[in-house]
């Protein structure tokens, strides 16, 4: 009789962001009439910008000549798109990533999932509380995470870095030593930045304990202030303590394209072995490439016309978040985020939990937003609003909040 990996069994419900989906498709299904403004999950709703649409259009046309066709894509990426990465992420910022440390996927999603496939499942993973699901379920679904403690929503072998208004929801150093830590910044959900200075701190932790940082980027073309970092290879000794996540996603809408990229430097060795060989083995092995045609449009992101297109873009959601802010700390919230990322995290008003604030702005608004306990347990009396909506709807949204008596 086969058997199941039963760590799967372990993880409680279903995704964040499929509870939530579910949970809204019933409230639609039971009153039709109601026009429901979607800030939840972090989907962007402007269309791809005219560059990309032409190099997609151009790439499509390609595949159709039988000169032009191309199969199999490289396992790690076109160097077309490798170069046009290291050049305009790394090179132009002052940080030394070339080509060849670049790992083109389908997105931050899935990498961020993999990742934890390289390394023991005896290691200890430290994260953020709150932190994106994917890095704890990811770790669940390994074996790595422990058990489940229902009443206090953690997994016993998960180091908490509780991220909270007192902190600036920054995180300390742990005290017990993790192997393997998890940041994101800007950050999703809290839309906190972190100063270079004190990311300098953590890659200086990192490479006294002997950790690797598993660095998550998806959100760093919003960044708006001058010492907030890029990337971590900003900082002295990344190179050889830090794996940097990125993605097309948010930056310039490519949620239902798909393609981001990893980057694992040379110098990053656990004794003299170099992860660099091990992921690309693990690429090799478990993936054929993201398609041709995808990253041909991912090389127009960094062409003149594509690089002011998506800026653009991204001050356009950006105006929403300022007005999201504005609106809501105006209307008496206690609001953070937002100026160097997309979300907006407020406290639930008259001490809600999260989620009776979720069906209370359901039910009595009809907007649709993320609870801050689905992040973890320090997200409990949270609450997360996306700016990726249309400026009219985002407008709509904030009316519409700001009715609601605190
Ligand atoms: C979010 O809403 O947290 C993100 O859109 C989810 C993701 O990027 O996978």
């Amino acid at each position: 009789m086969f058997r199941l990996n039963d760590n799967y069994l372990k993880l409680p419900g279903s995704y964040l962001f499929s509870t939530i989906g579910k949970k809204v498709s019933a409230y639609s299904a039971a009153h039709p009439d109601k026009k429901l403004i979607r800030l939840g999950i972090g989907d962007v709703t402007q269309p791809l910008a005219p560059a990309i649409i032409q190099a997609l259009h151009g790439a499509v046309d390609e595949m159709g000549k039988a000169e032009t066709f191309r199969g199999y894509a490289p396992d790690l990426g076109y160097d077309f798109l490798r170069e046009a990465i290291a050049r305009y992420d790394y090179r132009e910022r002052g940080c030394n990533v070339s080509p060849d440390e670049i790992f083109i996927s389908d997105g931050a999603k899935c990498d961020s999932g993999n990742i934890q496939e390289i390394f023991s499942l005896d290691n200890r993973i430290a994260v953020c509380d709150p932190v994106y699901p994917v890095y704890v379920d990811s770790n669940v679904m390994a074996g790595r995470a422990g058990e489940y403690n229902g009443a206090t929503q953690t997994w016993s072998n998960v180091i908490y870095m509780p991220c909270t208004a007192e902190n600036g929801f920054v995180p300390e150093f742990p005290r017990e030593t993790p192997d393997m830590i998890y940041l994101c910044f800007p950050n999703n959900p809290t839309g906190a930045a972190v100063t270079k200075e004190r990311l300098q701190e953590w890659v200086d932790y990192a490479n006294k304990v002997g950790a690797v940082i598993l660095y998550d980027a998806a959100y760093e073309a919003y960044i708006s202030q001058e010492d907030v970092p890029h990337s971590i290879y900003e900082c002295e000794g990344a190179r050889a303590c830090a794996i940097e996540l990125r993605s097309f996603s948010k930056n310039a809408g490519f949620t239902g394209v798909r393609l981001g990229f990893t980057v694992v430097p040379k110098d990053l060795k656990c004794q003299d072995v170099a992860l660099h060989g091990l992921w690309a083995r693990r690429h090799g092995t478990k993936y054929n490439g993201a398609p041709y045609i995808v990253q041909r449009a991912g090389e127009a992101v960094y062409s003149p016309e594509g690089r002011e297109q998506v800026r653009k873009q991204v001050a356009y959601y950006m105006d929403n978040a300022s007005y999201i802010y504005q609106g809501l700390q105006e209307a008496g919230f206690t609001v953070s985020g937002g100026v160097n990322a997309p979300y907006i995290w407020l406290k639930t008003p008259r001490g809600m939990t999260s989620w009776e604030f979720f069906d209370y702005l359901l039910e009595q608004v009809n907007v649709v937003g993320t609870p801050g306990s689905g992040f973890g347990p320090s997200g409990e009396g949270y609450f997360r609003l996306t700016a990726f909506g249309s400026r009219e709807s985002t407008v709509e949204a904030v009316d519409r909040i700001r009715k609601i008596r605190l």
